[in-house]
């Protein structure tokens, strides 16, 4: 029987973040500065139950190790003193320009909307990418357009055509989410220009929204709250996924339809940045006021990031694979062909698994069953791909399924990234994406059913 502390160790994942103890949630400021790649994240490192917000911060020359660096920002200041809420990063001329909501909370029997809470939008400069030089407020509650709750926050800023923007998400006093536009010659001063909103009500409040450009369209990407669940979207608690801007973001334009990231159970307040011609976006593999707690808080951590994933528009919608550098850190390598069943051990719980010319055609069906937890299945006559918590301990907390509806004999090819405790599953490369946390007993055995060929890479984390 293995002691508590080294299956903890079972469970930490060997390339996916995590933070160094406690808490982490939102990725927060990402940017490529000075050589190396830089992931701040909502952080509380003395408990991994959250509490008062700071920046952790990472970095990395290759997206795949990564440096421990000191916490970046506290709450230090009156207008941040409660929290130093999610944001975004800016580099220009060779300075990091961090951007924060300083959260403020008022003693007193508040309502929790409408007041009792300032969410400020602080700006924050460095110059060697490590510590803060300075903090600068930009926006009070005060400053505003009228007409919303005191829940605005998660500024993005961008340049565009010359100028600084950046996207802030609101709630309005009549409970809906919309995303605030303002702009700027210089960084300090800034003008409101524009409201991106649908035109019916969708959700009460978009946290973390993101703006950019990707293949020749303009994408405002958005975290709603309050999304109705239907049966194939909208599944867990809060939402995150996209919509195409038709129009010009600066003035009149509508929203397209609205496309979620991902299919699974943890995949949250997502945030991109662009370096090397390429879009990278993060997320965190988590999910606020989730109706359970990670099974690693007994062990001092809980919650951890998504992988990076590289973005590109194809036919109006986004794809979405994992950053081709996660290929390095294969090692042993293994092709099998599955006709009906195979089953095979491993005593690794890092794997990339590979399964392609998936044949549905002889009515094999399609199923794998991963370490006794974890079973995806593709239901032939509804086109469902499905994932499925079968794990017989209480780490499933409650969580079944999640589907991914595809066309009826769409299934081809599926790529399955396994870290300890999290699953990333790519379907048809381009159909979606299920991302969940899992916590299984042991790293023993795959069972499959099938006829397809299978490519199993051992990972080193
Ligand atoms: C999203 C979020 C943000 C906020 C941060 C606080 O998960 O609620 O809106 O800035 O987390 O940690």
């Amino acid at each position: 029987m293995k002691n508590s502390v080294s299956k903890c160790d079972l469970w930490k994942p060997g390339y996916h973040i995590i933070p160094p103890s406690g808490w982490l949630n939102d990725p927060n400021g990402l940017c490529f500065f000075n050589g190396y790649y830089h992931v701040f994240y909502q952080y509380v490192p003395d408990s991994p139950e959250g509490g008062l917000k700071c920046w952790g911060h990472y970095r990395s020359r290759d997206l795949l190790n990564w440096e421990e660096c000191p916490v970046m920002m506290k709450p230090d200041q009156p207008y941040d003193r409660n929290g130093v809420y999610s944001g975004s990063a800016l580099i220009e001329n060779d300075k990091m320009y961090l951007f924060y909501t300083g959260n403020v909370k008022h003693k007193g029997d508040y309502d929790y909307i409408n007041s009792g809470r300032e969410h400020n939008t602080v700006m924050a400069v460095s110059t060697d990418g490590m510590k803060i030089d300075k903090k600068l407020p930009l926006l009070y509650n005060r400053d505003y357009p009228e007409g919303l709750t005191c829940h605005v926050r998660d500024p993005k800023v961008f340049k565009y055509d010359g100028k600084y923007y950046m996207v802030i998400g609101a709630r309005t006093k009549q409970n809906r989410g919309q995303v605030l536009v303002y702009e700027s010659e210089d960084l300090s001063s800034w003008k409101f220009i524009n409201t991106l909103s649908t035109k019916e009500q969708f959700g009460y409040m978009w946290e973390c929204p993101d703006l950019f450009e990707l293949g020749g369209s303009f994408i405002l990407a958005v975290s709603p709250q309050g999304l109705k669940s239907e049966r194939h979207r909208y599944q867990n608690v809060y939402s995150s996924g996209y919509f195409i801007i038709n129009g010009d973001f600066r003035g009149r334009c509508t929203l397209g339809n609205y496309t979620e990231f991902d299919s699974g159970f943890d995949f949250y307040a997502p945030q991109t940045f662009e370096h090397d011609g390429r879009r990278l976006m993060l997320a965190w593999m988590g999910m606020p006021d989730a109706q359970y707690t990670n099974p690693t808080v007994k062990y001092g951590w809980q919650h951890c990031m998504s992988m990076f994933r590289e973005l590109n528009l194809k036919h109006g919608r986004i794809v979405q694979v994992p950053a081709r550098e996660y290929k390095k850190l294969r090692k042993g390598h293994k092709v099998l062909r599955s006709e009906g069943m195979l089953s095979f051990e491993t005593e690794n719980p890092c794997l990339e698994i590979n399964i392609s010319d998936i044949d549905i055609g002889n009515n094999a069906g399609f199923g794998i069953s991963i370490f006794d937890t974890l079973e995806l299945i593709y239901d032939v006559p509804s086109g469902e791909f499905v994932l499925i918590h079968t794990d017989k301990n209480k780490s499933a907390y409650g969580r079944t399924k999640r589907v991914l509806p595809l066309q009826k004999n769409e299934l081809k090819k599926i790529d399955i990234f396994l870290d300890a405790s999290c699953a990333e599953i790519f379907v048809n490369d381009t159909s979606g994406v299920l991302s969940t946390r899992y916590y299984p007993e042991n790293y023993k055995e795959i069972n499959c059913k099938g006829s397809f060929n299978i490519e199993i890479y051992e990972i080193s984390g």
